[in-house]
């Protein structure tokens, strides 16, 4: 959560940091704020979204070569404009901003309180700032020293980026638990939560890991680590277009990532998957499929919407692989003691690579000697430098809240991992494999044929926009679509929405059946098709309102629902990845036509690093 941008150079440093604080608003959006040195330490913070920030700054003191800039995500705080980041310390000089939570933070307040600090705002970033401040005059060491002190004496997650009014040639960052990119101009620096602010400027950049400290100085970068080791930076290429971090002419980010993902999908599959010659490889994970093989279990790891993607694995990895599979949630699995061995096998999943709960259930699984497999869509991200081996889902970047493409991107992921597995351990037969492959091969067409069915969803939109609650059932492959389907609802749109495995309506959500009731079935031709033809029934005796989401042709079903959504056929192992679109779709219209912010959806931020 919190994203951070600094820039230190020859250019002016506000255009930069707005644009770039834009960018990561996906990161946060309760607060704003910059801090610029030109002579003196001018900052301007606001509450609200970086726009807001903007139109505050407008006719103040602006040109500056340095500076930085924050959009926050509230942990510790409500927010507020004294809330809001770059923090200034006590004696004025120190800017800092902050992404992350430090833990400790009370006993370091108590401390500076009985030395006479006071404090401005409730956050813990602003007493880390002056812990900061404090070593520096008391031990008259340099700033790079007290920030590498304090480093070593709290406890929690941060990035952080500091200037000083008396070393405006100066810029310090540091990271813990929370990314930290440094871009590597023209004799000028840029620092992101990510590589999307600095993309426009160069494509050289150095990805910080944990506990280490970058120094600008005098137009030099040095890397040391919070023991004073001096590291040799890495210096990498980003390989990332501008187009991709752009609306290219949708009106919102979810829209245009609903849209790309016959692209996504095919990008996913492209190189590893040749259906013709029936080939598959994954070049991440193949040092390890003798082990996935001999798996006593896989575990799969993962929170929201990639928990969705994991639960759709299960079904595919035990129906091929014949392996038993767990699919938990991170936050869950992190605070039990689990069972786990070194012949399991966990799988952990995550758009962003951030998320802390999958992190720190990761770490956990890995002191019990498990295997560690990864499937993430951020190149360079801590989980996917955290893991033993993994695949990417090359997906693209994703910037709406919602997820969209990078769920559809990790069913393709998944689904490839299993049929490599399930042909090497011999549990499919070759001509079942082939076809599988074939119909894996035909997902990015046949989602294209399901885009096609937006007018028709936005017609279907129009008439529950008001409604108060939604109930999504699904049996089988579509019982996760089902949860999806209704999390997308509620987190854009704001409406109450619940997932449930169709035949478990019958133990309770059948009371809340009335004419009021929007009933969402994923019911496509399956091996459980007669079962939820019947749940319809069941719910149209009650007077409930059906659309469902159907295999086209289907007649049956036709003559029951009230709307019907009509999808390509596909084997229904693969059938997630063509329900969840009509979804999707679905739930972007109604949030549209609610006027709600489908990108930036209240209280939610897009990589959760806080736990
Ligand atoms: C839902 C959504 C969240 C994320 C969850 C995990 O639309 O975006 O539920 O899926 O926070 O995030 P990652 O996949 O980045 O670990």
């Amino acid at each position: 959560m919190c994203g951070i941008v600094g820039y230190i150079g020859e250019k002016e440093a506000y255009p930069i940091i707005i644009k770039g604080l834009q960018r990561l608003e996906y990161r946060g959006y309760d607060s704003a704020g910059v801090a610029l040195l030109n002579g003196d330490l001018n900052v301007y913070k606001k509450k609200g979204k970086v726009s807001d920030l903007h139109a505050f700054a407008k006719g103040k003191k602006l040109s500056a070569n340095s500076g930085i800039g924050h959009t926050r995500w509230a942990t510790h705080g409500e927010p507020n404009d004294e809330n809001a980041h770059p923090h200034v310390s006590q004696n004025g000089k120190l800017a800092m901003i902050h992404n992350g939570i430090i833990e400790n933070y009370a006993s370091i307040k108590t401390e500076l309180l009985q030395k006479g600090y006071e404090f401005n705002s409730d956050t813990d970033s602003e007493v880390f700032l002056n812990f900061i401040e404090d070593i520096h005059t008391n031990t008259n060491v340099s700033l790079a020293e007290a920030v590498r002190l304090a480093l070593n004496k709290v406890v929690g997650a941060y990035a952080i980026a500091i200037i000083s009014l008396e070393e405006p040639d100066l810029m310090i960052a540091a990271r813990k638990g929370s990314p930290l990119v440094v871009g590597l101009g023209n004799k000028e620096f840029f620092i992101a939560s990510d590589a999307t602010p600095i993309i426009e400027y160069t494509n050289e950049v150095v990805y910080l890991d944990d506990q280490e400290i970058a120094i600008i100085k005098d137009n030099n970068l040095t890397i040391k680590n919070i023991e004073d080791v001096e590291m040799k930076p890495y210096v990498q290429k980003v390989d990332m277009e501008l187009e991709s971090i752009e609306k290219g002419g949708f009106d919102h980010f979810m829209l245009k990532e609903i849209f790309e993902q016959p692209k996504s999908i095919g990008d996913c599959l492209r190189g590893r998957l040749i259906s013709k010659e029936g080939k598959l490889h994954l070049g991440g994970i193949a040092d390890y499929t003798n082990k996935v093989l001999n798996a006593d279990r896989i575990l799969i790891i993962a929170c929201g919407t990639s928990w969705h993607a994991g639960l759709v694995a299960e079904y595919i990895f035990e129906e091929y692989c014949r392996i038993p599979v767990e699919v938990e949630y991170a936050s869950e699995f992190r605070y039990r003691n689990p069972v786990v061995s070194e012949k399991d096998i966990v799988i952990a999943i995550s758009q962003s690579g951030e998320t802390a709960d999958t992190l720190a259930a990761i770490e956990l699984a890995k002191s019990k000697g498990a295997t560690i497999l990864g499937v993430c869509n951020v190149v360079g991200s801590s989980i996917a430098r955290v893991t033993h081996a993994g695949s990417y889902t090359h997906a693209g970047p994703e910037i709406g809240v919602a997820s969209t493409k990078a769920f559809t991107a990790q069913i393709s992921v998944l689904t490839m991992m299993a049929l490599m597995i399930a042909q090497k351990k011999g549990t499919l037969t070759e001509s079942a494999f082939r076809n599988l492959l074939v119909e894996l091969d035909s997902i990015p067409d046949k989602v294209a044929k399901c885009l096609d069915l937006n007018p028709q969803i936005e017609i279907i939109s129009e008439k529950f926009k008001e409604a108060a609650n939604f109930l999504y059932l699904g049996r089988g492959y579509n019982f996760p679509v089902a949860l999806e389907g209704a999390l997308k609802l509620k987190e854009i749109s704001y409406i109450h929405a619940e997932g449930y495995p169709a035949a478990e309506m019958k133990h309770g959500p059948i009371a809340l059946i009335d004419e009021n009731m929007p009933v969402v079935f994923i019911a496509t031709k399956d091996s459980s098709y007669e079962k939820i033809v019947s749940n319809i029934q069941e719910v149209k005796a009650r007077k409930g309102i059906v659309i469902a989401i159907v295999t086209e042709g289907d007649d049956v079903i036709t003559g029951m629902a009230d709307h019907v959504i009509e999808v390509p056929h596909v084997h229904e192992s693969l059938m997630p990845l063509i329900a969840v679109i009509p979804l999707q779709l679905l739930s972007y219209h109604i949030a549209v036509m609610r006027d709600c912010n489908v990108d930036q959806p209240r209280n939610l931020a897009k990589s959760v690093t806080v736990e």
